[in-house]
């Protein structure tokens, strides 16, 4: 294991589906056998949009419980609620300070809600910061990201740099973008896969209604002894993303004639279940036990709230704000009354 670390923050704005898993989910798992990593449901990010609480509470334990069973393991990664960590809000107001408005205009996010003409919240605009703010508190290295973030890694790398020229040092880490160029994962429309689009793919229906979905993915119609285009395919493209050996024995047979869209399909449906299958149960138990997954979210908030505090007083030191007060007592040696307190 390498002392690099590597942050990621997902928001719990819907229950993962199979284009989450293959595009985020498992390479994030990937990623955490080499580096330290700092993995978080990034639940104050969420309410810019979801503004129902239950199922805010509801997407939290999915998301939980989906990288819980998928494989992340709380004993190597740390896996907390941003929420738990209420440094990441001091950090955000101070790298605020140090950020233009014009840049924060130029944001993608903020830019198409306006452009779309909806009425974006300050919460939108301010979207950035507080990434910026998740990232830098940890001391990150690289921030595992797709082509839609990286605007967002951008600005966090501007202005932790901006800070460490401003305060004469080096203060933040600046991290690195660890840009995926995975193709995107198709829905069953051979759009990308969301939620939004109701093209996805559940990642944790029954064997059953698995099928049924992915008997549902958009062919075209050549008859079955046609020798066919895997390529240009949505269920050949799932595959590929899926399991590269089940792809090639898939492209061949396709190319070779006498096997349909159908069997294409039966056979991406075999390759899911033998890989979700069992991680199934193992999800089901897990979020079913609301309290052992706050729990697990809890120690993690310990771990990572170390490094906060470590790094807050670092920069609290370097812009001239005094420490605070908890710090201050243990350094002097002052008791509560002392403090007045
Ligand atoms: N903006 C990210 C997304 O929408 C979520 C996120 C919040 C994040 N904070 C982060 C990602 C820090 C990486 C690093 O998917």
């Amino acid at each position: 294991m390498t002392a690099k670390t590597s942050l990621t923050g997902i928001k719990p704005t819907a229950t993962p589906h199979l284009g989450n898993y293959l595009g985020a989910i498992r390479p994030a798992l990937e990623l955490s056998k080499t580096f330290r990593s700092f993995y978080f449901i990034a639940d104050y990010h969420a309410i810019t949009s979801v503004k129902d609480p239950v199922a805010l509470r509801s997407y939290v334990h999915d998301v939980a419980a989906t990288w819980l069973a998928t494989g992340l393991d709380p004993e190597r990664t740390v896996f907390f609620r941003q929420s738990d960590v209420p440094e990441v809000f001091e950090l955000s107001w101070i790298l605020s300070c140090l950020l233009a408005t014009g840049q924060l205009e130029r944001g993608h996010a903020y830019k198409d809600a306006i452009a779309k003409g909806e009425v974006a919240n300050a919460g939108i605009f301010y979207y950035p910061v507080l990434m910026a703010a998740d990232i830098l508190l940890y001391d990150t290295n690289v921030v595992p990201i797709g082509k839609d973030q990286k605007q967002h890694l951008e600005l966090c790398r501007d202005v932790a740099v901006r800070l460490n020229h401003v305060y004469g040092g080096k203060v933040l880490v600046v991290p690195e973008p660890h840009l995926s160029d995975a193709p995107l994962v198709p829905g069953l429309d051979g759009e990308k896969m969301s939620k939004s689009r109701g093209n996805a793919i559940p990642l944790f229906a029954s064997a059953k209604e698995l099928r049924k979905v992915v008997m549902k993915i958009a062919t075209t119609s050549e008859p079955l002894e046609a020798p066919k285009d895997p390529e240009a395919a949505t269920v050949w493209q799932l595959t590929r993303q899926l399991s590269p050996a089940v792809a090639d024995a898939m492209a061949e047979k396709l190319r070779a004639g006498g096997y349909g869209w159908g069997h294409a399909k039966e056979d991406l449906y075999q390759a899911l279940e033998a890989e979700l299958g069992p991680k199934r149960e193992v999800y089901a138990a897990l979020r079913a036990d609301e309290e052992k997954l706050d729990r697990v979210l809890a120690e993690g908030a310990e771990q990572a709230r170390r490094v906060a505090r470590a790094t807050m007083a670092r920069v609290r030191e370097a812009i001239g704000i005094a420490r605070p007060l908890q710090d201050l007592r243990s350094t002097v040696n002052l008791k509560r009354s002392d403090l007045g307190g």
